[in-house]
């Protein structure tokens, strides 16, 4: 294949990026957006503050300009995030308790109920376990409504779309032998054996010095494909450059082709530019478009690996 999607479909796989509206107009950003990737995560517009400003009032708006474009240009969707403790509205931020409880749910049914058809895997929560060597959950307003609060979502969200794929997603759970990794494969094996509906783990794997690439990935991503879920890396990105930053790249795409139940990735963000990481260059094109030499090893890899 000569491109990303290409290459990865002839492995069964797809390939995505995270997408800002706003920047569709940008005919450098939408050229590459559309030729190179075949699975759409809206950076933000799907998110909770994005998507119900004001409770019990929905704006789509954001989201149906990402979601129409990659129906227009054939491309599937990821939707991030039903539930999550950040980016919360400001009504929400300072609700507890049963009443959370329900406008939580009622957000998860109302989202899910106006993308239902059109999502390949939600994000239903993100982000539920606290960093560093507890395993603990996150001290949230959304934890202390009940430590049942992560399956309340899922139920609600396989009821309002029962043909997505749903998720847990979460970062620093690629190192095997970390705590918070051990948490997330202990929540989806909790989840399997009490049939509560899940069907994919998201790995975001936002890789830098702090976190790097482990070499136990692939273990990772075996031991929870084990437990009987699709395994997603949803919005992998590695800090550095040159030859150091294309040869993690390649063998994150290794890791996957080597596990079946990965079925795709997911880069957060499409240049340089356009990262989260202001200062850094974790990407696979150059402010300017042009492909890194990130971006040949991934393609190398999927087409001859
Ligand atoms: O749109 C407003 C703008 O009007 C305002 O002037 C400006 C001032 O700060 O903020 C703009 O919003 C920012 C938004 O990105 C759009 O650029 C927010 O402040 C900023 O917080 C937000 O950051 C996003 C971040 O999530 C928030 O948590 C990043 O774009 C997005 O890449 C990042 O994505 C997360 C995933 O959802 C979950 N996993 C980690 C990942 C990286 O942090």
């Amino acid at each position: 294949g000569d491109t990303l999607q290409e290459a990865a479909a002839d492995r069964g796989l797809y390939f995505g990026t995270a997408i800002t509206g706003s920047k569709l107009t940008d005919s450098t950003y939408e050229t590459i957006a559309n030729r190179e990737f075949d699975m759409i995560t809206a950076e933000n517009a799907m998110k909770l503050d994005a998507t119900e400003p004001q409770q019990g009032q929905f704006d789509f708006s954001r989201g149906d300009r990402i979601a129409n474009w990659a129906t227009q240009n054939g491309k599937q969707l990821r939707g991030h995030t039903l539930a999550w403790h950040s980016q919360q509205p400001g009504w929400m931020q300072n609700m507890e308790g049963s009443q959370l409880r329900q406008a939580m749910l009622n957000h998860v049914t109302q989202v899910a109920t106006h993308y239902r058809g059109q999502i390949h895997s939600w994000d239903v929560v993100n982000e539920a376990f606290e960093d560093g060597g507890t395993g603990a959950r996150r001290n949230s307003n959304l934890q202390r409504t009940g430590n049942d609060w992560i399956e309340a979502a899922f139920y609600a969200a396989r009821e309002a779309d029962p043909n997505a794929k749903l998720c847990y997603n979460d970062y620093n759970i690629d190192n095997w032998s970390w705590a918070k990794t051990q948490a997330a494969y202990n929540l989806v094996a909790d989840f399997k054996s009490r049939g509560v509906p899940i069907d994919c783990i998201g790995l975001q794997s936002h890789f830098n010095p702090n976190s790097p690439y482990p070499d136990n990935y692939r273990t990772t991503l075996q031991s929870f494909a084990d437990l009987g879920v699709d395994v997603q890396i949803t919005e992998l990105d590695i800090e550095g450059s040159g030859q150091q930053q294309a040869d993690t790249y390649r063998r994150v795409v290794e890791d996957c082709l080597a596990v079946s139940r990965c079925d795709g990735i997911t880069v957060w963000g499409v240049r340089d530019t356009d990262s989260w990481r202001s200062q850094g260059t974790p990407l696979l094109f150059d402010g300017n478009g042009n492909k890194k030499e990130a971006y040949h090893a991934v393609l190398d890899e999927l087409n001859d690996g």
